[in-house]
């Protein structure tokens, strides 16, 4: 058997679908440029899985660096996650966003291309389904995006479809992911970002912790059960564990798919905060805010077709990701070092 490329493996969904890849028995390669993660991530999930993971610290614009791993290692089949994904940061640096993920993408398939590698797996997101589409997203609805971050997700999707009309031997898996959340129940891989964390529940974690004061609601006006925003929180091992599902459907089709990663259910921000505040058994001090710019009110996958066609289904419950990030943010309150 030959081996797996994980791109952006160390990052926060990368370790964990890489602990997901060993424990499902396959050799994994990792190639990240720690520009948002630690190396010390591949330890941890070698102390989860027993199991030796071969680490590359190279970047996707460095196309002889990426020649020698797949002169290294017979690469099967790579699952990209690689990408800057910071939604605001992303209005203030178009270029870096265009540059790592796009051309960073076109390097990586280009090299898969002269070593005769035909599968990817890639990391797509809910955001392809811009701000028009009703709820449920279904896979075939239009996809569009709202920033350069979101465009970079649409034209990848893009790209890799024109692939597999010019290649009819290629397989692209697209993975639109909802919302992760949560940690692996070990405590020892995690959610670990920089600086002060924009999405909801690294947000929480840290004011839990005493780190930030308290948490600002953006918006209790809206059209929504409780006026809060509505997400589909998924737990990043269900996630992990689509990827396994998904590679196992790239090997025997070829062609491009794309599917959502997400529960199928809409909380609410107080429906986390609610769960949050069980799992860490304090109160958390919050206030409503204005709006944030670029916000939707609910955003939820229709999960069926990732049910019928990858046999995935998420298993977890909001008060599984919130007492699993939980333990991740008491045992490693400073992060992975
Ligand atoms: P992350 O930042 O934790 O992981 C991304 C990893 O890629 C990091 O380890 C980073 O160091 C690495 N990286 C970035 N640019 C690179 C480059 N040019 N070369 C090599 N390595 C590089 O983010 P994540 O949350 O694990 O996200 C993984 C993927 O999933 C990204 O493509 C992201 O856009 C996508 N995604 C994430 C979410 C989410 O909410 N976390 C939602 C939808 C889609
Ligand atoms: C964000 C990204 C989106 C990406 C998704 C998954 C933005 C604008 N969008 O979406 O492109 O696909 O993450 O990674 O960044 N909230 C608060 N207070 C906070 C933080 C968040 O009230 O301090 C609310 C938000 O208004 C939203 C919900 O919590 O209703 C979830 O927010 P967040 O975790 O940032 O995810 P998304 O907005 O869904």
């Amino acid at each position: 058997m030959g081996k797996i490329l994980v791109t952006g493996g160390t990052g926060f969904i990368g370790s964990h679908a890489c602990v997901a890849f060993l424990n499902a028995g396959y050799p994994v390669v990792i190639m990240d440029n720690l520009s948002n993660s630690k190396v010390e991530a591949v330890a941890r999930m070698e102390l989860i899985t027993s199991k030796q993971a071969r680490f590359y610290q190279t970047d996707t614009q460095d196309v002889d660096g990426m020649r020698q791993i797949f002169e290294d290692n017979k690469i099967d089949a790579v699952i990209h996650f690689a990408g800057l994904k910071a939604v605001g940061e992303s209005v203030q640096k178009p270029l870096a966003y265009y540059e790592n993920n796009i051309s960073g993408t076109l390097k990586l398939l280009q090299v898969m291309e002269e070593y005769h590698c035909e599968t990817m797996v890639f990391s797509s997101s809910a955001t392809v389904y811009g701000c028009e589409n009703p709820v449920p997203y279904l896979e075939d609805m239009p996809t569009s995006a709202t920033n350069p971050y979101g465009y970079t997700k649409v034209m990848i999707e893009q790209i890799l479809r024109d692939i597999c009309v010019a290649n009819p031997s290629f397989s692209a898996v697209c993975l639109r992911y909802f919302n992760p959340i949560g940690a692996h129940e070990s405590g020892l891989l995690g959610e670990n970002p920089n600086g002060i964390p924009n999405n909801l529940v690294p947000y929480v974690a840290q004011v839990a912790l005493g780190k930030l004061e308290k948490l600002r609601i953006f918006g209790n006006d809206y059209d929504t059960p409780d006026g809060t925003g509505v997400r589909d929180y998924v737990h990043v091992m269900d996630l992990a564990l689509g990827h396994v599902a998904a590679l196992e459907y790239g090997q025997k089709h070829t062609g491009f798919e794309a599917f959502n990663l997400g529960t199928g259910n809409g909380s609410s921000v107080l429906d986390v905060v609610h769960a949050y505040e069980k799992a860490c058994g304090k109160s958390i001090p919050m206030e409503i805010v204005e709006r944030r710019a670029g916000d939707i009110a609910i955003s939820y996958a229709d999960a069926s077709k990732a049910k019928e066609m990858l046999h995935w289904e998420a298993a977890s419950d909001l008060d599984k990701m919130c007492a699993d990030s939980w333990r991740f943010t008491l045992q490693n309150p400073k992060g992975l070092s």
